[in-house]
């Protein structure tokens, strides 16, 4: 500001003392000019703003740095993964369908008639039919889109060339259930594979492989027990071999038996339902619990903490986003 003052006191001198006009210009120029005062004292302004900001924004580099969260995938979606690895290895692809479904899919094209007593096998949610009608559902298993992938014209078409069909359908289900071991919305996989050949032995072959790379244990028995499921025909569920020691699971052989799936060779009226002909196709399906077998594998006591969202219930059981499963590499921790 002293600098200021001074500037402008000697410039007002120097036009009081002007005599003529070249006085006064020349007195302007001092001033004003490029290389006159006032312009030099612009110049100095640059580097007092920098100097008042090197002042303020000094960086602390003591300071600790700020941890980054690390996300974890859910179990259920590591399961899921899992799945894809194990029969994606054996030549399924994933296949999706809809949360919301209507009556047919769900249960008529399965074999399920209307009013027939096996709706009662599953608590079923029922929403507003649709404007035409449609009954629509909560699909209560993953199996309706068994019927939206036989019903698939490129599928057909892919059959009718020779060729295989093999899927697996992982996705949320619902019925209506809620206590330690059962919650309203769950996780089931379906598989489905069509062909003209595909018979019993390749149904129990598949499971049997599925099994043992799933819970990573070489020598894992397995038995087959006769069921019934309107969709297939003959039916069986699969038992999985297991001992309890102080409370504790152990999976592999021992003197107990788990239930892990339902499945058989696809009803020969599902076929027709879905617009192929069982003369000539078959191949069998299952369904199994995805909650269930991250339970058994992983130690999950509670299914219901599944769906709880809580932060430390993930940190404990969630898993490496980095870390994908494979067959080579390994498929759990
Ligand atoms: N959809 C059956 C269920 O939810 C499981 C199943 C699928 C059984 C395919 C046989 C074949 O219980």
């Amino acid at each position: 500001m002293d600098d200021l003052s001074t500037i402008r006191s000697e410039a007002l001198g120097a036009v009081q003392q002007a005599a003529d006009l070249a006085a006064l210009d020349a007195a302007r120029v001092a001033a004003l000019g490029k290389k006159g005062s006032v312009s030099g004292l612009m110049k100095t302004l640059g580097g007092s703003a920098l100097s008042a900001r090197l002042v303020n924004e000094k960086i602390d580099v003591s300071l600790p740095a700020r941890p980054e969260g690390q996300g974890s995938l859910h179990p259920i979606g590591q399961v899921m993964d899992e799945l894809a690895a194990i029969f994606g290895e054996m030549g399924f692809t994933w296949a999706d369908g809809p949360d919301i479904e209507d009556d047919w899919h769900n249960f008529t094209a399965l074999n399920i008639p209307p009013d027939h007593p096996a709706r009662q096998m599953q608590d079923t949610f029922y929403l507003p039919p649709r404007a035409d009608g449609t009954p629509m559902v909560l699909r209560t298993h993953t199996s309706p889109v068994q019927a939206r992938t036989m019903l698939d014209k490129n599928v057909q078409r892919m059959l009718a060339d020779g060729g295989s069909l093999r899927i697996i359908v992982p996705g949320r289900t619902f019925r209506i259930d809620n206590d330690a071991t059962h919650t309203p919305m769950f996780h089931q996989v379906e598989g489905l594979v069509i062909d003209r050949t595909t018979h019993m032995g390749h149904l129990k072959g598949c499971v049997h492989d599925f099994c043992r790379a799933f819970f990573e244990v070489d020598d894992l028995p397995l038995r087959f027990r006769p069921s019934y499921f309107p969709f297939t025909e003959p039916s069986a569920e699969a038992d999985i071999g297991c001992s309890w020691k102080d409370g504790e699971l152990r999976i592999g052989a021992g003197d107990s038996w788990l239930e892990i799936l339902g499945s058989g060779m696809v009803h020969p009226n599902v076929i027709a339902n879905c617009g192929l002909d069982p003369a000539i196709y078959q191949g069998f399906a299952f369904g199994m619990g995805i909650d269930r077998i991250a339970m058994l594998k992983y130690g999950i006591p509670d299914l219901r903490s599944f769906f709880d969202s809580d932060l430390r219930w993930l940190r404990h059981y969630g898993f490496s986003t980095l870390e994908w499963p494979s067959l080579t590499q390994g498929l759990g921790r």
